[in-house]
């Protein structure tokens, strides 16, 4: 296995599929495992909820130690340190595994390449969210569905989203299908099937991906003639013929990319794919340090 989790073209088929069933078979296990207690050090230079309280939870269940940065603020970045620098100090105390968090101006690749104990990225910038994309499968294998069964249609803004970058390495890897379907506002260079429509695509897949604008990452102003069209409405969803699963990653914008009454949609997996996060966060961090003791 790779020493760090950054980029999932790093990891080859095989390990994924083993780390997946790691993940499933710590559900199955007794609430804490007995392994020797670890110091995870959780550097959220971004903001955060679902991830990095995932991370928390996930080193404590697996008997870890954590201590946290949970933004810039009130650490010397604010007095002109680099994030590079301030790692640097961080790792110099020793600890045992790392999960940063930062927008792209920090390489994150470039950083961990030349670390010697796991690293995990927790979501860099609009390049990649790998711990993401691993848990949005893992909730829908739960679900009964089989990788070759899975077509995902992700809508909405694509271009600025880190999630949708890693499904589309993770769908290469695992064979699940991924198609587009956004305004050409939010269209991303790489090369992925899209939708000229909701309704088409919706007639293609059996996962309707959802995901926020990301307004801090846009570098000109959107309008709502952007999104309206691609919005997941109730209307919509009781109207789709498959009644195939919602899905967001979240934080949700309510009113923009989806609307209130979606929240009542019967297969929507969005509180599931957070329980989901856990197990998926838990099998990285037991691997990687397994592969490393
Ligand atoms: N999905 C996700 O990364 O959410 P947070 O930004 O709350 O961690």
């Amino acid at each position: 296995m790779p020493n760090s989790l950054i980029d999932l073209r790093d990891w080859t088929s095989s390990e994924i599929k083993k780390l997946m069933d790691l993940s499933f078979s710590i559900e199955n296990e007794s609430l804490q495992s007995s392994v020797k207690s670890k110091l995870i050090g959780l550097l959220f230079f971004e903001a955060s909820t679902r991830t990095r309280i995932n991370f928390e939870v996930a080193t404590a269940r697996e008997g870890h130690q954590s201590f946290l940065v949970s933004s810039s603020l009130g650490t010397s970045i604010e007095k002109g340190e680099t994030i590079e620098d301030t790692l640097d100090n961080v790792l110099a105390m020793k600890p045992d595994l790392v999960v940063v968090r930062s927008d792209e101006n920090f390489n994150q690749k470039d950083y961990f390449a030349h670390q010697k104990i796991p690293m995990i990225s927790g979501g860099w910038g609009k390049i990649s969210h790998p711990t993401q994309a691993l848990l949005d499968i893992r909730c829908l294998l739960k679900q009964g569905l089989t990788y070759e069964q899975i077509k995902i249609v992700i809508v909405g803004d694509i271009k600025h989203s880190r999630v949708a970058h890693s499904h589309l390495t993770l769908s290469e890897k695992l064979g699940y299908q991924v198609a587009i379907v956004c305004s050409d506002f939010a269209l991303p260079q790489a090369p992925v099937k899209r939708f000229e429509n909701l309704q088409q695509a919706s007639e293609w897949g059996n996962v309707i991906m959802s995901l926020r604008y990301q307004k801090e990452r846009h570098e000109k102003m959107m309008t709502n003639s952007d999104y309206e069209s691609f919005q997941i409405t109730g209307k919509f969803l009781d109207t789709w013929k498959k009644q195939g699963f919602l899905m967001h990653p979240g934080p949700i914008n309510y009113g923009v990319e989806m609307t209130e009454e979606t929240r009542s949609y019967t297969k929507n997996l969005i509180l599931s794919q957070v329980e989901s996060g856990v197990w998926i966060r838990r099998a990285v961090i037991r691997q990687l340090l397994k592969d490393n003791s």
